[in-house]
């Protein structure tokens, strides 16, 4: 935030605290804070206080400390703030934000995002004499404005050509906001792929004002056009104008929920604008004009109460998630797919490679969700890499004193990271020697830590307890294993781009999907009454039959079950009469023929099947009592396009039978006991 009208040094700290308590519902691991420091000069010293665990405890290691006078008047004061759930490095305090550039807190910084060339940079500015503190991605950016500062051929250089330089050389996804004690009083912030948006508050009426878009080039600046830029660009800036008769405050964030309380106006940032606030005024520059640019950023009005901001525009975060797939999956495969080369890389397995390619078989270990994310992705695993894939349930193996060799590898699939079961197994496996994976969404949890190399799923913070993005990012990561394992075997080349293909077009394909959201939600209240409901399938999307059945169960309290359809004689079969629900699901794939003929034997006792069906196959079609239709994909991808029509029919029956959809009874996010 920013702000040009006096306020105390205690105003602005709990400004920040509580702008980032806003943001907990998202999950974070650790918080910190940047401040002015104390003295005349406050802003030639910036303040850093960070702290693993909650905001609360951010806070009062703030307040701990003495030498900072609270009641002090700053008239114009900025303040950076950030909440963090660890990709790159554990939950520490030194791994948290702002990252600094050096020991005295000449540039600090907090990113959103992920930087995946963090690592050329960092060898660049480590050969440069930069030293390194974290193990974030984040610190190259502190760093490297820092070394831009410290070459520049100017004797002046504005900040905000500083940071133009900087995202210049990153490569990822960021919205970041920069504070320097060399341009006291400045905010520059700005933008890729991450969200980013500015709160603008003020008594003068703002809500048709727009500011309009700069468009510059650093490079050739001299000293005197470095000057010049603030003057010129003073003159054209509507919020000049508004700033002269008012006083005016800056509030920037991620997300919505932070700064409604103090505006409902906001700027939305489009991808590579840069920000600043110089003495109270914004201003907003790009390096290049694009055809169709729009010239102007307009101030928007919110019409969102806070509640609705922090889910959108959803009834629960399991909604929520559950949209959020055509990113997440984005994400989980960001920096790790090159669809022009067709390369995989998992960067946190490479060193392993060669090992993991020796192994006589692979073990993939987990507990209900991230179970089924083992054995949806264990055809193909077995496929790709030739080797013998066992699935097991963390606790069923354990129970068996299941034989672990040291040239096994095991995988250990976990959303949150922690599930006392899961980590059991590893300590198990890794007492006898093999080799252990971690596959979790939760950088720095008792998984990552204890597991030799690992693979960071990236859906982001899951809130509902029942797991739906975790699931079909941890299928995407095991895919991308099994297309990194098969990377040079000649005979694999046309089945991994015809997956890598897939992978591309997967975001778009589950948004297609979700667009059947209507029709599951009538089929839903149909269903509601029910008692139980079976969920039938086979090959590619058996692993959706029971993770189908377990989003059921779990949030709906109906009894549900997943069937393999080739078991149907051996017993299933004794249940199906009209009145007995049955989802069943059959794509065209190599098990389409025998998943008609189970479809067949339902029908034949006067079954009623609801079917998951390709687009447009009237032979099915025509047997269904009501039929669900999917885009197609590659066989082995299949399986994250079916769960997702039982994710919402799921949801969509426990919200029809009046359950908290994000808080199922007796269920936690984390199952940390055995
Ligand atoms: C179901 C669900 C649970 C978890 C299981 C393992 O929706 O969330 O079945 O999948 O408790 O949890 P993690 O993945 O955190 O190890």
């Amino acid at each position: 935030m920013n702000y040009r009208v006096p306020r105390t040094r205690r105003d602005i700290i709990e400004t920040l605290i509580k702008g980032l308590q806003r943001l907990e519902y998202r999950g974070y691991d650790s918080a910190g804070v940047a401040i002015d420091g104390s003295g005349k000069d406050h802003a030639a010293n910036i303040s850093l206080y960070k702290k693993t665990g909650k905001v609360k405890a951010l806070d009062e290691e703030i307040y701990k400390n003495n030498s900072i006078d609270l009641e002090a008047e700053l008239d114009t004061h900025f303040g950076i703030a950030h909440t963090r759930w660890a990709t790159h490095g554990e939950p520490s305090s030194v791994n948290s934000h702002p990252q600094r550039s050096d020991k005295n807190n000449e540039f600090v910084v907090i990113h959103n995002g992920i930087i995946t060339n963090y690592k050329e940079l960092k060898k660049y500015l480590v050969s440069k004499g930069y030293d390194f503190e974290s193990d974030t991605d984040t610190e190259v950016i502190p760093k490297l404005i820092k070394y831009l500062y410290d070459n520049r051929e100017n004797d002046y250089v504005s900040f905000s050509t500083l940071v133009e330089r900087v995202i210049q050389q990153l490569e990822g996804a960021f919205a970041l906001v920069f504070k320097s004690i060399h341009f006291p009083g400045e905010a520059v912030a700005t933008r890729r792929g991450s969200p980013l948006l500015i709160g603008v508050r003020s008594q003068y009426e703002l809500s048709t004002e727009q500011i309009p878009v700069q468009y510059n080039c650093s490079d050739s600046k001299t000293d005197e056009q470095e000057k010049n830029l603030l003057n010129r660009r003073g003159s054209t800036n509507a919020l000049h104008s508004v700033h002269d008769r008012l006083a005016v405050e800056f509030y920037f964030a991620s997300d919505a929920s932070a700064l409604i309380e103090h505006t409902n106006k906001v700027i939305y940032l489009e991808d590579d604008d840069i920000a600043v606030v110089v003495e109270g005024k914004l201003y907003v520059h790009r390096l290049k004009r694009a055809a169709g640019d729009d010239p102007v950023r307009a101030i928007q009005t919110l019409q969102m109460e806070l509640q609705q901001i922090m889910k959108g525009n959803f009834k629960a975060f399991m909604q929520k998630e559950i949209f959020e797939q055509p990113e997440s999956v984005v994400n989980t495969m960001r920096g790790r797919i090159c669809f022009e080369s067709n390369t995989v890389t998992l960067g946190g397995l490479s060193d392993h490679l060669k090992e993991i390619k020796r192994c006589r078989r692979l073990i993939l270990i987990g507990c209900g969700t991230s179970f089924h994310a083992g054995v949806a992705t264990r055809q193909i695993l077995e496929e790709l890499t030739e080797l013998p894939v066992m699935v097991e349930l963390a606790s069923d193996f354990l129970d068996r004193i299941t034989p672990v060799f040291r040239d096994d590898v095991c995988f250990f699939i976990s959303q949150s990271g922690e599930t006392a079961d899961t980590l059991m197994a590893l300590r198990y496996c890794k007492q006898r020697g093999a080799l252990t994976v971690g596959v979790t969404n939760t950088v720095g949890s008792s998984i990552c830590r204890e597991t030799d190399c690992g693979v960071h799923i990236n859906a982001g913070p899951e809130v509902g307890v029942a797991s739906t993005k975790a699931y079909t990012s941890q299928f995407v990561s095991l895919i991308m294993f099994g297309l990194m394992m098969s990377s040079d075997r000649l005979s694999m080349q046309q089945r991994r781009l015809e997956i890598i293909n897939g992978l591309k077009k997967l975001p778009e394909l589950i948004k297609e999907v979700l667009a059947v959201d209507d029709n599951i939600r009538t089929i839903a209240d149909e269903l509601h009454h029910q008692r139980s409901l079976l969920v039938m399938g086979r090959g590619y999307n058996y692993a959706t039959c029971l993770e189908g059945a377990l989003k059921i169960k779990e949030i709906t309290y109906m009894h549900s079950e997943g069937i393999l359809a080739g078991e149907l004689k051996h017993g299933p079969l004794a249940l199906i009469d009209k009145h007995m629900p049955v989802i069943m699901i059959i794509m065209r794939d190599a098990c389409y023929t025998k998943c008609h003929n189970a479809l067949q034997q339902v029908t034949a006792r006067q079954g009623r099947p609801i079917i998951l069906c390709c687009q447009d196959d009237p032979e099915i079609s025509k047997m269904a009592y009501k039929t669900i239709e999917l885009p197609q994909t590659v066989d082995c991808l299949q399986g994250i396009l079916s769960v997702i029509p039982l994710q919402l029919m799921s949801f969509h029956l426990a919200v029809l039978r009046g359950y908290d959809v994000d808080c199922p009874r007796n269920l936690a996010k984390s199952v940390t006991v055995e």
